[in-house]
């Protein structure tokens, strides 16, 4: 099994973005996180295709697109033409979300799908064999800096246990709240893939990036 970091830029020095962007990556995290919030679907703004797009030189880190967006099938090609490896769509906000999923495939990209805390995971029964990842939210969407909420864990044990039933080796992401001190319990739990913004960005970026890896690192095998 692998353990990936994935830092998110919303908690960022946007003044200094493309530094940044090369620090976190240059102390060991291969993906890089992007959250692309509409106004609508969550009530912050973010940012789009022209910041993802001026990052896309800067690093060779796994872009990995978190569109917190209503009907995302609506950019999948402007996402890839902007650089994106991955496209995680909210399952909440899509009211075709078989189509959506084959979308983001025929393009060529990687197909992921985020669940809010209040969505059962079993909503993703009849499509886990055709993701690529699936993304549990461990707070609801629209904000850097919020707290953990201790339920998702459960949802994460339960995703695990779905996907071993099915024979499916689909990573598991956790985003929100993530930080060196609950990584471990989440790990434990079954996810693979760890978005963290506020614990990696701010003070030394890069540390705080090493001190994850090694915690990464103690579970690799
Ligand atoms: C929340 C976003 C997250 C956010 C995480 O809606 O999807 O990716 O940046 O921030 P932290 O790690 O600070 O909770
Ligand atoms: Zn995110």
């Amino acid at each position: 099994m692998y353990y990936k970091l994935a830092p998110s830029i919303l908690a960022a020095d946007f003044t200094r973005l493309g530094e940044q962007v090369k620090e976190v990556y240059g102390a060991g995290a291969e993906y890089l996180h992007l959250d692309v919030m509409d106004g609508a679907f969550v009530p912050s703004i973010s940012f789009g295709m022209p910041v993802i797009k001026s990052l896309r030189p800067c690093t060779r880190a796994v872009f990995d697109v978190h569109m917190m967006v209503e009907e995302p099938g609506r950019y999948v090609e402007d996402m890839k033409d902007c650089g994106a490896d991955i496209i995680t769509v909210q399952a909440e906000a899509c009211t075709h979300l078989d189509r959506v999923v084959n979308q983001i495939k025929e393009a060529g990209l990687k197909a992921g799908v985020a669940l809010n805390p209040a969505t059962p995971v079993r909503s993703l029964e009849c499509i886990l064999g055709q993701l690529d990842m699936v993304l549990i939210m461990t707070v609801n969407p629209g904000f850097g800096g919020q707290k953990f909420i201790p339920y998702t864990l459960d949802k994460v044990r339960e995703l695990k246990n779905m996907l071993n039933e099915q024979g499916l080796k689909t990573d598991i992401q956790v985003d929100g709240g993530v930080n060196a001190g609950n990584v471990r319990e989440i790990i434990e739990a079954g996810a693979n893939i760890f978005v963290a913004g506020s614990a990696v960005f701010g003070r030394d970026p890069s540390a705080r990036t090493r001190e994850f890896m090694d915690i990464l690192k103690e579970y690799e095998k």
